[in-house]
């Protein structure tokens, strides 16, 4: 669903819709003037951070969108209602995958660690039992 101010806004439920949040979250940073390099490294934040939504809390909204206060900057939301992240610094930190729900394959525990590094910035707010919003901004050079 895109709005007036050309904000797009993607429903995950399936480990696939990765895919199509990632070509999406491509070609949204191309029509904001991102460089090619920054567009593929935004479809692998959001590409992470949507199988997480999934993986982790069953589904979850992605929301693209142009950032306000820095031209030539895209931000990401993705957020859901799972059971949020208990250390969100440990969850980062590469290596680190914990079972979200009974019986859950564990990951590598790389996804959170790499959409931070290639983030220009990423924040995470989340409390037990109510979810989890990351925030990430993309531009250029950082
Ligand atoms: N949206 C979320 N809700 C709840 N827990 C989460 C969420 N996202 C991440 N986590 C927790 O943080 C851990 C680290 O996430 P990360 O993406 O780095 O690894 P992973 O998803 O386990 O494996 P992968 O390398 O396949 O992404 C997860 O194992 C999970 O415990
Ligand atoms: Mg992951």
């Amino acid at each position: 669903v895109s709005d007036e101010a050309g904000a797009l806004s993607m429903r995950v439920v399936s480990l696939e819709d990765r895919l199509g949040c990632a070509a999406a979250a491509r070609a949204f940073g191309e029509r904001a003037g991102l460089s090619g390099r920054s567009c593929a490294e935004l479809a692998v934040v959001v590409a992470e951070l949507a199988s997480n939504a999934v993986r982790h809390a069953g589904a979850g909204e992605v929301i693209l969108r142009c950032l306000a206060d820095r031209r030539g900057a895209v931000e990401i939301v993705v957020r859901d209602r799972g059971p949020g992240i208990a250390d969100p610094e440990a969850a980062m930190a590469d290596g680190f995958s914990a079972a979200t729900r009974p019986g859950a394959r564990r990951g590598l525990g790389t996804g959170l660690g790499a959409a931070r590094r290639l983030a220009s910035r990423l924040s995470i707010k989340t409390a037990a039992g109510e979810g989890t919003t990351i925030t990430v901004a993309k531009w250029d050079g950082g």
